[in-house]
């Protein structure tokens, strides 16, 4: 499957704006401020019915306009179409060939994605909620129970923080409380075993894109860090009841999960070299895509943002030589410098389709 045409309506700086491309590279080029990313993020945009860079719906629509539309002609055995539509007095709604999604989640994870982006070096420095997205994100393209389970959790713990918050004076009525904690607990425990399989079927993938783009024999973990791994979710919420109740809000549960990136056991975030830490970003990306595909036997849409201007040479190379490989199906990249772009993929013997905006 290859998008092969993308349309563009009041979606951030592009008012009206149609591209097609090829099947297999396509360099974005334009000057900073140009909307490269813009287009990038369109594509994200029809796979996974959001934004990367902006969760608020709101501030996609172009400044001044009431509405945006994204259009997607897909090619495959069954052509298809997509197009997200979402305006000011109107909810989001996704069509495919013309019928509208019920939920826009039983449209996720027909078209997977990764993103590899400047930005993901903040899953090494920011706080553990960046790297839970990376594992929702993963898992969801896949598994729709986990993304219904993620959803309905959110909707619990709101519920449950909401109710906390009412009471004053530290007194609450523990038998309600308990009705939330009665949701809480399959869901939290099925979130919990479905991230634990994940990691265990995703390491292998890691181990082998950070070999082979480092060139180094280093060893590399991921290790997963959830209270779950310690005491049921049971036993958790009736030890946390005080702490709860005194700070208003589920103090402790699968929402503050965590992973820690290691290498020779050391973590990474902490010790880790410059040039460490961006083979391990790229690596956990290049994973994503390794096993998405092995799930599903398709090739994601590759979107490589901004990266000739970020990593240096040597992993550069490294990475031109594996997405040129036919391991890889179409590809998106955006750049400043159109020459810098064709000086990448012209030693690998690839054509790229050049887009100048
Ligand atoms: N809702 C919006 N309405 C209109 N313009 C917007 C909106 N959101 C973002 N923009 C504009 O889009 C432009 C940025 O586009 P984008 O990030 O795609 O540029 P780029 O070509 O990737 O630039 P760079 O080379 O610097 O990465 C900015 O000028 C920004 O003001
Ligand atoms: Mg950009």
């Amino acid at each position: 499957m290859f998008l092969k045409e993308l349309q563009l309506f009041n979606f951030k700086n592009h008012e009206s704006a149609r591209f097609v491309f090829s099947d297999k590279i396509n360099a974005i080029t334009g000057n900073n401020g140009a909307g490269k990313t813009n287009v990038l993020d369109a594509i994200y945009m029809l796979a996974n019915a959001k934004s990367y860079y902006n969760s608020i719906d709101q501030q996609i629509i172009q400044f001044d306009k009431d509405f945006f539309t994204v259009t997607g002609k897909f090619e495959e055995t069954n052509p298809f179409d997509l197009i997200i539509n979402f305006g000011k007095d109107t909810k989001k709604t996704i069509k495919k060939n013309g019928k509208v999604f019920k939920r826009i989640i039983d449209h996720i994870g027909s078209i997977q994605t990764v993103f590899i982006t400047p930005n993901d070096i903040s899953l090494i420095y920011e706080g553990s909620e960046e790297r839970r997205k990376f594992l929702d994100f993963t898992i969801s393209q896949l598994d729709n129970i986990y993304l219904k389970n993620l959803v309905e959790y959110r909707k619990v713990i709101d519920q449950r923080n909401s109710f906390l918050k009412t009471n004053q004076n530290h007194f609450i009525d523990e038998v309600l409380l308990e009705s939330y904690n009665f949701k809480l607990i399959p869901i939290s425990r099925a979130i919990y075993q479905t991230r634990k399989h994940f990691l265990e079927e995703f390491i292998p993938f890691f181990n082998k894109a950070y070999k082979e783009i480092s060139g180094s024999s280093e060893n590399c973990n991921i290790k997963y860090k959830s209270k779950l791994e310690e005491i049921d979710i049971d036993v958790l919420l009736q030890q946390n009841l005080r702490n709860d109740i005194s700070a208003q809000r589920t103090t402790d549960g699968i929402h503050k999960d965590d992973l820690e990136f290691l290498i020779n056991e050391i973590p990474i975030r902490k010790f880790g070299s410059q040039g460490q830490i961006k083979t391990f970003v790229i690596s956990l990306k290049i994973a994503q895509y390794e096993y998405l595909k092995s799930k599903t036997g398709n090739n994601p849409l590759l979107l490589l943002d901004d990266i000739f201007e970020k990593i240096d040479e040597t992993r550069s190379n490294e990475l031109m030589k594996m997405v040129c490989s036919d391991r890889f199906g179409q590809i998106f990249v955006s750049d400043t410098n159109a020459e810098r772009v064709r000086n990448h993929f012209l030693p690998h013997g690839i054509d790229c389709k050049f887009i100048e905006i």
